[in-house]
């Protein structure tokens, strides 16, 4: 979509993932979706180093609403855990100087049982403007799948007509591929920043590689559809949860990155562990992500059972990209296999070679590399070796 935002994959926070629709805020107190806990993060994001490292805007999924409309036919957000609205938490998140986005569903409900926009699609993108939001995950449950097509291109044209740039993701593919019915990338491209492309992400590491699994084998029938302004969307980031080890969270951030994915982490930042939050800052990764060519990456092959991913990227030197390649381990057998591999097996063929980076390990590599060199990459199980390779020239 054409609106001057996700000029690169977006990165922030959503509730989703670790938060899920925890309403009881006299059982859970600290974790329930109110206006606390946002600010809480919002706290975290600006102050923890998140923020700096490009993490901006701050999202609430579902269970924000309360179940009427007011006289007026506009939403409202539950009185008891929002008591200050939305324009006020909206403003205190802009304080932090972050960007805040928010939830609904083109159905008649959300899929925990909310209104959904269905015939408010107007005035509901009038009350987001109203209230400043800078970003929209609208969901697809409850509505008819041959009506998305018309209610989400309207949604998006309300929005427009605010006159205020909202990034704007849609979840409508994900209902059709569920289905076995393949969903029309190049349009999607011009009607929303991003989509989700297939099923919700859990917290382990059989759903993150369920999802990495399903964009290999898919990949030929969306990767054209990303760039800037518009990008697939595999789902938020797991990294500091219950359900990956450190070494599998390094494999989604890397992996994520290759796919030029949306950086949205959904985590407690008041309890985050250290090494985890190292990974979701770690900055060469992030520029992986973020590279200003936007062009996804794609999964290569399978080589002893290590899963080869790599993406084009910047610097170009004298026409020659550079390659970021993620080394991805499916390996059950419990060792860090040490995989021999040329870089002209990968499909790198610049004969000055390459200068090889480890963007986890900086005191590995570190050299050039030439293309007819067989190298050991030591990839450790479920773990991952994510290397940039940059272009001699002479
Ligand atoms: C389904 C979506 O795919 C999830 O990311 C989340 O938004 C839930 N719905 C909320 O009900």
């Amino acid at each position: 979509l054409d609106n001057g935002v996700a000029l690169r994959p977006p990165m922030g926070w959503m509730s989703w993932q670790r938060f899920r629709c925890i309403i009881d805020c006299n059982l859970y107190p600290d974790d329930c979706i109110s206006d606390s806990l946002f600010r809480q993060m919002a706290d975290r994001m600006s102050e923890d180093g998140y923020l700096e490292a490009g993490y901006e805007y701050l999202i609430i999924d579902d269970c924000w609403l309360t179940m009427e409309r007011d006289e007026e036919g506009k939403l409202q957000p539950d009185p008891i855990r929002f008591p200050y609205g939305m324009k006020n938490l909206s403003d205190y998140v802009h304080s932090k100087c972050l960007k805040f986005g928010m939830y609904e569903d083109i159905g008649v409900k959300t899929c925990a049982g909310y209104p959904g926009i269905k015939g408010h699609l107007e005035i509901d993108a009038n009350t987001f403007a109203e209230w400043d939001i800078d970003f929209i995950k609208i969901d697809g449950c409850y509505a008819q799948p041959d009506e998305f097509k018309q209610d989400f291109t309207d949604f998006g044209i309300y929005l427009n007509q605010t006159g205020r740039p909202i990034m704007y993701l849609c979840n409508w593919p994900l209902y059709l591929e569920l289905q076995g019915n393949l969903a029309d990338y190049p349009y999607l491209a011009k009607v929303c920043n991003l989509w989700r492309n297939y099923a919700d992400i859990q917290d382990s590491y059989s759903s993150m590689t369920t999802i990495a699994d399903w964009f290999a084998q898919n990949q030929d029938r969306f990767i054209t559809s990303a760039g800037p302004g518009h990008w697939n969307d595999p789902d938020m980031l797991l990294i500091g949860n219950f359900g990956l080890s450190i070494e599998q969270a390094k494999s989604q951030m890397a992996l994520w990155a290759v796919m030029a994915a949306p950086l949205l982490m959904s985590v407690d930042f008041r309890t985050i562990d250290q090494q985890s939050k190292d990974i979701l800052l770690n900055k060469n990764v992030i520029a992986i992500d973020q590279d200003e060519l936007g062009l996804q990456g794609r999964f290569l092959k399978e080589k002893d059972s290590i899963d080869i991913w790599i993406r084009q990227v910047t610097p170009v030197v004298n026409g020659e990209l550079t390659y970021a390649v993620a080394f991805q381990s499916r390996r059950e057998d419990g060792f860090p296999l040490a995989l021999r591999v040329t870089l002209r097996e990968l499909g790198l063929n610049n004969s000055f070679g390459y200068f090889v980076t480890d963007l986890f390990e900086p005191t590995n590599f570190k050299r050039v590399v030439n293309i007819t060199e067989e190298i050991l990459v030591r990839v450790k199980p479920s773990g991952v070796v994510f290397l940039k390779l940059v272009p001699q020239t002479n």
